[in-house]
């Protein structure tokens, strides 16, 4: 039984082939031997629903197709019962699918038949399998958190559902179980885990949905490396289970400062090299006014070294130098090197000696390009990592089938929100400071180090996590540097305290986003390829038209109005 793909006329005798989510086999209606049958398989349409009864036999000799795994064999039919028609679909389902994705996610169900689709869903139950066998290993109790909790938005905003009972209350759908896996440490269940749906109200994008799902890991008595150990073997079990690949652990770790000063960023792609490297006090004294002055005003001046680039057209440097602007450099200085020296508008004010050392501290060869930008640090290095990806995917310097997995450590604890003109957690005010740091919390927050880990998968954020406060008082002191005031803490989070002084063990823990590990291992670009049934980028369910308005009487029942 299953679903009628193709049909082939050949002259008299007529193939199907019948397709289910295990593959697909030829079936063959002879019209000599069974002519109304044949007549009858004539009618057969596009994935209408069949079954056949018939003999497995081998193909002709000539008739065989290698490239499947059934292409050996064939069924000869003996019988044929329609179970269901089915109208002419909008689309031809096949790989490469060719229909605008809006179509596609219009009609969720008949895109989810594309074998590439099914694989990737197969692909994901698989990996919650090992993922949940690793874990229940390591002796993890996998415990179920409510989806309807309080309100208290940190980071996104929340989702919220009005309560019936209580009118002109709300309840929030969880943006993560943060809250709730802390009490149960606090409960005694030390090793917590949780496959878990969270639910965001925020901007999105290719690798970003309102509901996606975690992994959600919470251990007590441990420290950070004890969290990425376990971490460490469960990408190791996934690897090695879903893409026959064996990671060699312990990762590679780089601090957040180290991070951002190689590569702009917090989540490196080092399937690559291409690092950025500094030079403001080589170029501070040249005669190009722009670099001496940038690093005067306390600026810095850093760049690429890019190999073997100097057949770059004036055209391809013009479009980086748009690109840097877009992101928000004044400019970006192109300088060819060669056996002279550099060439380029800007080559003639630098010495020799400025040039030498340029070039040796970049490891600059004749023939390379640099690429430089002048600014405040945290414009020139973001710029930098953003033309390094571009320069990697460009210049196919990403090689085929490597994993860049590491660990990037020591997050800032707070940072400054420009909209909200005060401090942010830059990981959830949950997160413990670095033991020697607490004494800046008050003197110097911006420089307090937290004790937070970002796993990084091939330039994607894969898990955060973090070693978390477990004494009241110092999450009194950190909600204080977070503008939060005593009230408000009381109100918002006045649980959370109060349950801190019931004998809250040192805790930590983590959380994998399992669409982008999904996505990730099955290799796609977006994390709507392996979610079954996801929204579009603002947020819309095109299959069934979620969200709709709803009725007067529902909303008079909850106790609600709109507003013009
Ligand atoms: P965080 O907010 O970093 O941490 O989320 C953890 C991981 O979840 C994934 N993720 C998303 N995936 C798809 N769509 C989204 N909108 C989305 N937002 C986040 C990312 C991210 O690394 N409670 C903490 C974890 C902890 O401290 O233990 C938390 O939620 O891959």
């Amino acid at each position: 039984m299953g679903w009628v793909r193709h049909r082939r006329d050949h002259g008299g005798i007529l193939f199907i082939d019948l397709v289910d989510r295990y593959g697909l086999v030829q079936i063959k209606f002879d019209p000599v031997e069974r002519p109304e049958l044949c007549q009858r398989a004539r009618e057969l349409k596009a994935e209408w629903v069949v079954a056949v009864t018939g003999v497995v036999q081998q193909r002709p000799e000539g008739m065989r197709n290698p490239n499947l795994s059934t292409g050996d064999i064939e069924v000869v039919a003996s019988e044929l019962r329609v179970l269901n028609k089915a109208k002419t679909p909008p689309f031809e389902i096949k790989d490469p699918v060719d229909a605008s994705e809006e179509l596609r996610l219009t009609y969720r169900y008949l895109d989810l038949r594309r074998p590439e689709l099914q694989r990737n869903l197969l692909l994901r139950h698989r990996t919650y399998q090992v993922v949940r066998r690793y874990l229940d290993a390591q002796g993890f109790v996998e415990i179920e958190t409510p989806s309807l909790i309080k309100s208290t938005p940190e980071g996104a905003r929340d989702y919220l559902v009005p309560s019936r009972v209580h009118k002109g209350k709300f309840y929030a759908l969880p943006q993560s179980p943060q809250t709730y896996k802390q009490l149960l440490m606090v409960a005694g269940f030390d090793r917590y885990f949780q496959i878990v749906r969270c639910f965001r109200d925020e901007d999105l994008r290719a690798d970003r949905q309102p509901e996606f799902t975690q992994i959600d890991m919470e251990m007590s008595f441990v420290d950070a490396e004890d969290v990425r150990a376990v971490c460490e073997g469960l990408m190791a079990e996934v690897l090695k289970e879903i893409c026959g690949y064996e990671l060699v652990t312990p990762l590679p770790v780089l601090t957040y400062d180290e991070a951002m000063a190689k590569y702009g960023t917090d989540k490196p792609d080092l399937r690559f090299e291409l690092p950025i490297t500094e030079v403001s006090s080589l170029v501070a004294g040249s005669q190009f006014r722009v670099f001496a002055e940038t690093v005067k005003s306390g600026g810095i001046v850093a760049g690429l070294c890019v190999p073997q680039a100097t057949a770059f057209s004036r055209k391809r440097i013009d479009e980086l130098t748009a690109a840097a602007q877009t992101l928000g450099a004044k400019g970006l200085v192109a300088l060819k090197v060669t056996h002279e020296g550099w060439e380029g508008g800007a080559a003639k004010f630098f010495s020799g000696e400025e040039v030498a050392a340029v070039n040796r501290t970049m490891q600059a060869n004749p023939g390379d390009m640099l690429l430089l930008v002048a600014d405040r640090r945290e414009v020139c290095l973001p710029v930098l990592g953003a033309l390094r990806l571009r320069l990697g995917k460009e210049l196919n310097l990403i090689v085929e089938g490597k994993v860049s997995l590491l660990w990037v450590t020591d997050f800032p604890l707070f940072e400054y929100s420009e909209e909200e003109k005060r401090l942010v957690a830059m990981h959830h005010p949950f997160t413990s400071p670095r033991e020697e740091d607490i004494p800046l919390l008050r003197s110097a927050p911006q420089q307090v180090r937290a004790r937070a880990y970002d796993l990084v998968f091939n330039g994607s954020e894969v898990a955060g996590g973090s070693i978390r406060i477990h004494d009241a008082e110092l999450q009194r002191e950190v909600f204080r540097a977070l503008s939060i005031s005593q009230e408000e803490a009381e109100r918002k989070f006045g649980f959370l305290l109060e349950a801190l002084q019931y004998g809250a063990p040192p805790h930590g823990g983590i959380a994998f986003g399992f669409d982008r590990l999904v996505m990730l291992l099955a290799g796609k670009e977006t994390i709507r390829d392996v979610i079954a049934f996801p929204k579009t980028t603002s947020a819309l369910s095109l299959m069934d038209g979620a969200p709709t308005e709803i009725s007067p009487e529902q909303l008079r029942e909850l106790g609600l109005r709109l507003c013009e």
